[in-house]
């Protein structure tokens, strides 16, 4: 066990570090975090920022040193990155789920050895395979980077084939890529996402499960509990466990899940960190995800995940702040509301600057309510 006192070193200074922090300083944990450019939102509440980039072994090394345990909010992290600092340091999640989660290609293939369910796709690693590999899925489709890919980045949907034409100018446009993904776009019913936190002994909890409501390929709200059958919950939890077991995780895997037309949920993808669609656990559950991930990490017993209200999270995105800061006095005057800023600096569009939530006695009425809050906050 790494007790309470200890420090945590965290690669990425993103908002999921902060929150990480901010469960794990209530433990009495310490925390130093790595991240090439500063000053970031987690370094803010952070013991110590280390602001280095990836290649920089020195600094590597010295981080390592000055921790007894690493973990990532960001899965995007050089191979070499995680050998030298595995040598010195634990690194969780752990090489084969860091391994997998950070290309689509290797998801995508554990998925199918592993016999679960996950979308139709075809490789391409030119323009002219992309032609092939987008032909071969049909239409409509979606073409995604394997790699570093985010809230929707490198990712172009084609709708009919008059669009897959000029694959050279696709390929451009993707930023000419090693390698892509091509996907059958899924008509589903509803988007879903179950969180399993892991320890080393096989030990699991999983959080309940969200409905994820997504703009522009970018989440906007999360809905606690998910409005599915019981069936539906029993299997995508069931789903989230098998696969954090397969990955052999510690710490959090975070699965997408469709939900299809014939009732049966498909993988989008995984994340083997907090995850976005889990912020509603800070308030909703009697642990958040960012407790259980600092409690799997340290070998701590989990604590309880259960749900205490019906609980609603909306994304604030930095098109808000078009017009200057938005107008926080009706979400703080609401009791049960929380609101949580990220102090991230300028506000771009596409760049998730907070979240809020909402709690109510029954689904529908929240999510009425948190939808109110996010009309007024854009007029
Ligand atoms: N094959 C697909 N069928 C239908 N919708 C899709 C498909 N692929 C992506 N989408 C839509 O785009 C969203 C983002 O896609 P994906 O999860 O692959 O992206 P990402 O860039 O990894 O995003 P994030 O890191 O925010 O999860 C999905 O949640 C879904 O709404
Ligand atoms: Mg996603």
């Amino acid at each position: 066990m790494i007790a309470p006192g200890s420090t945590i070193g965290i690669l990425g200074g993103g908002q999921l570090g902060r929150m990480l922090i901010l469960a794990g300083r209530a433990l009495g944990y310490r925390f130093h975090v790595f991240e090439p450019k500063g000053p970031c939102a987690a370094g803010m509440v952070a013991d110590r920022e280390v602001n280095a980039d990836y290649d920089d072994e020195a600094a590597l090394r010295g981080f390592a040193e000055a921790v007894d345990v690493i973990t990532l909010e960001f899965e995007n992290i050089p191979a070499e990155v995680i050998e030298t600092l595995s040598a010195i340091k634990p690194v969780l999640p752990g090489k084969q789920a860091l391994h997998i989660c950070q290309h689509r290609q290797r998801e995508k293939d554990f998925l199918k050895a592993s016999g679960l369910p996950c979308v139709p796709f075809e490789y391409a690693e030119s323009p002219t395979s992309l032609k092939n590999a987008v032909h071969a899925i049909g239409f409509p489709c979606v073409i995604k980077t394997a790699a570093f890919g985010y809230d929707g980045k490198g990712q172009i949907k084609l709708n009919a084939p008059h669009e897959a034409e000029d694959c050279d100018y696709l390929w451009e446009f993707l930023g000419e890529p090693p390698r892509v993904v091509v996907e059958k776009w899924i008509h589903h019913v509803g988007e879903f996402s179950v969180i399993c936190a892991r320890k080393a002994d096989g030990s699991k909890v999983t959080l309940p499960m969200a409905e994820n409501i997504h703009v522009d390929h970018i989440l906007h709200a999360s809905i606690v509990p998910a409005r599915v059958t019981d069936s539906t919950r029993a299997a995508g939890e069931a789903l989230a466990r098998q696969i954090a077991d397969r990955l052999e995780v510690v710490g959090l895997i975070a699965v997408e899940l469709f939900l299809a037309e014939s009732g049966d949920l498909i993988i989008n993808e995984m994340a083997p960190r907090p995850h976005n669609s889990g912020h509603y656990s800070i308030e909703g559950c009697f642990t958040s995800q960012f407790e259980q991930h600092i409690r799997a990490v340290t070998d701590l017993p989990f604590g309880s995940v259960a749900l205490h209200r019906p609980t609603v999270m909306i994304n604030l995105l930095g098109d808000l702040w078009e017009q200057g800061t938005p107008d926080w006095a009706a979400l703080l005057a609401d009791p049960q509301c929380k609101l949580h800023l990220y102090d991230k600096g300028a506000a771009r569009p596409g760049r998730k600057m907070g979240h809020f939530t909402v709690m109510g006695d029954d689904i529908e009425s929240t999510l009425e309510r948190a939808n109110q809050h996010f009309e007024l906050l854009q007029s």
